[in-house]
């Protein structure tokens, strides 16, 4: 019985020995043949088709995403689409005092702007950007650039 025993163990032991070096052999087998099949940039193409296939079916937008985006097509675009035409910015964005003179605007006439325009028209073309007394900076139009506004300035003094 002991003998027995001891055989059938041996036999068992090397017949397990057996299947794992088989095994062994077999994954090395299998690894350097489908790399000799498909080569390295054949390799590169399978595991990107793996990564599509493993790819999620379909992506949730997160409300953060969703704002990000609209955001960016809300992005601030210059006033008038940059326009540089003085008479157009001028009716949509001064009329509203220097027509009138209210709060005591300058208007369109030589005689406000005369004593105005001895210090140069750079001189009021920046304090039109900076704001001037109840005249708020760019005349309340942050969006417009300092070339509007000078454009629009040109277009008021034009003449005087
Ligand atoms: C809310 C009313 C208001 C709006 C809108 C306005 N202005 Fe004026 N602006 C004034 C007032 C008031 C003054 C006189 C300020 C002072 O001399 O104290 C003035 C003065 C000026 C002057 C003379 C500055 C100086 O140094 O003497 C310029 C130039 C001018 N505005 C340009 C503009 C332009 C260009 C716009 C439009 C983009 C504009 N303003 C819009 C109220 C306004």
């Amino acid at each position: 019985m002991k003998d027995q025993d001891s055989i059938f163990f041996r036999n068992f032991s090397m017949l397990l020995g057996f299947l794992v070096l088989l095994t062994i052999v077999l994954a090395i087998t299998g690894y350097v043949m489908h790399e000799d099949i498909l080569g390295d940039k054949e390799m590169e193409k399978d595991r990107s088709a793996i990564a599509k296939t493993l790819e999620p079916v379909a992506k949730v937008n997160t409300g953060d995403v969703i704002v990000a985006q609209v955001e960016e097509e809300k992005a601030p675009t210059a006033a008038f689409d940059g326009s540089l035409d003085g008479k157009k910015i001028y009716d949509n964005v001064c009329t509203a005092c220097h027509s009138s003179g209210a709060a005591g605007a300058p208007k369109l006439e030589a005689a406000a702007w005369t004593d105005r325009m001895a210090g140069g028209i750079d001189a009021l073309v920046t304090s039109a950007i900076n704001g001037k007394g109840a005249m708020p900076p760019r005349g309340g139009r942050a969006d417009l650039s300092d070339e509007q506004v000078k454009a629009t300035v040109e277009f008021m003094t034009a003449g005087f």
